[in-house]
């Protein structure tokens, strides 16, 4: 038999990259350097054999009847993804359960239309999601973090999920597996009328945490660093996630700790020429703003 091909994509570069320490151990920390100290090299899989194909057909569903008959065959396939991030190497995994995809759909009054055991209260309608995260979980090493992102309002009002509705799902997932909630909004109705501004889904991470006593993390039009340690020190949520920025700025945690006078984040080997320049680049414009 053919010995599996390993991947090398940085060459021996890649096992220059220091490992992280665990998350649990080591509390917040940027840089681009994730990993657990045990996980494998990047690109080289422990365990190279081929996952059993987990895309099994769904069956087929004649009268319509989503969560009975189709409900366990999906949950096998989040609980294949998980054990596909396990085997990767992950730190962390989040169950999608906001924006209008499957478990959202089944979250929000607005798209569940429901009306067996799956629909209508909110105990119904966590009902699903609450399957899929128990299963999750349960495949997931309990060492390490999982996460569960929600749409912490559907921006409809009354008729749709509320952020007070948001404090008990957000309960009812870390009752069921969620060490912590990525907590975003909307994406869920056509209707929605959002508040739209700088970090405007932070309100809704700030009463979660504080209301349920719950690990979040803030998103939403988060920009600068500034904002990151206001929401932080403020404890208005455990994690910021930036997604546009990065975007825009590959590089911009690191560009953030060099403008911080941070010296503890890691920097990739290859780029530590590009860190010391950053730095003397800070400090002469420190010295000229002082001059
Ligand atoms: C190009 C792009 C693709 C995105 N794809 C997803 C996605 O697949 N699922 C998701 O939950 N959010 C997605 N988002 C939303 C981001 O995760 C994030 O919640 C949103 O951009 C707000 O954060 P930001 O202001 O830092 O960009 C996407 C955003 C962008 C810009």
């Amino acid at each position: 038999m053919d010995t599996p091909r390993r991947l090398r994509p940085s060459g021996d570069r890649g096992e220059d990259m220091p490992p992280a320490r665990p998350f649990r151990s080591q509390g917040l920390r940027p840089g681009p350097l994730g990993g657990r100290r045990d996980a494998p090299p990047l690109g080289q899989l422990a365990d190279a054999r081929p996952l059993p194909d987990p895309l099994v057909p769904a069956p087929s569903d004649p009268e319509g009847d989503g969560p009975r008959r189709h409900g366990p065959w999906c949950a096998t396939q989040f609980v294949a993804a998980v054990q596909m991030a396990d085997r990767a190497g992950y730190d962390m995994v989040e169950l999608h359960a906001a924006h209008g995809y499957l478990i959202s759909s089944f979250i929000s009054p607005l798209s569940n239309q429901r009306t067996d055991d799956y629909g209508g209260s909110l105990a119904n309608r966590m009902r699903y999601p609450l399957e899929v995260s128990r299963a999750m979980r349960a495949a997931w090493p309990a060492e390490r973090p999982m996460s569960v992102r929600i749409s912490a309002t559907d921006w409809v009002g009354e008729a749709g999920v509320t952020p007070q509705e948001a404090v008990d799902i957000a309960r009812m997932f870390r009752e069921a597996g969620a060490d912590i909630i990525d907590v975003s909004a909307g994406q869920t109705s056509t209707e929605a009328r959002p508040v739209y501004g700088r970090m405007f889904q932070t309100p809704l991470s700030d009463r979660i945490r504080n209301e349920a006593g719950l690990a979040t993390m803030a998103v939403g039009n988060i920009t600068d660093f500034d904002q990151v340690n206001s929401i932080l020190m403020a404890g208005r949520a455990d994690l910021v996630c930036l997604a546009r920025p990065h975007l825009a700025d590959p590089y911009w945690t690191l560009h953030a700790a060099v403008a911080l006078g941070d010296e503890a984040t890691e920097w990739p080997k290859p780029y530590l020429r590009g860190r010391d320049q950053a730095r003397r680049l800070r400090d002469r414009a420190q010295e000229a703003l002082r001059a």
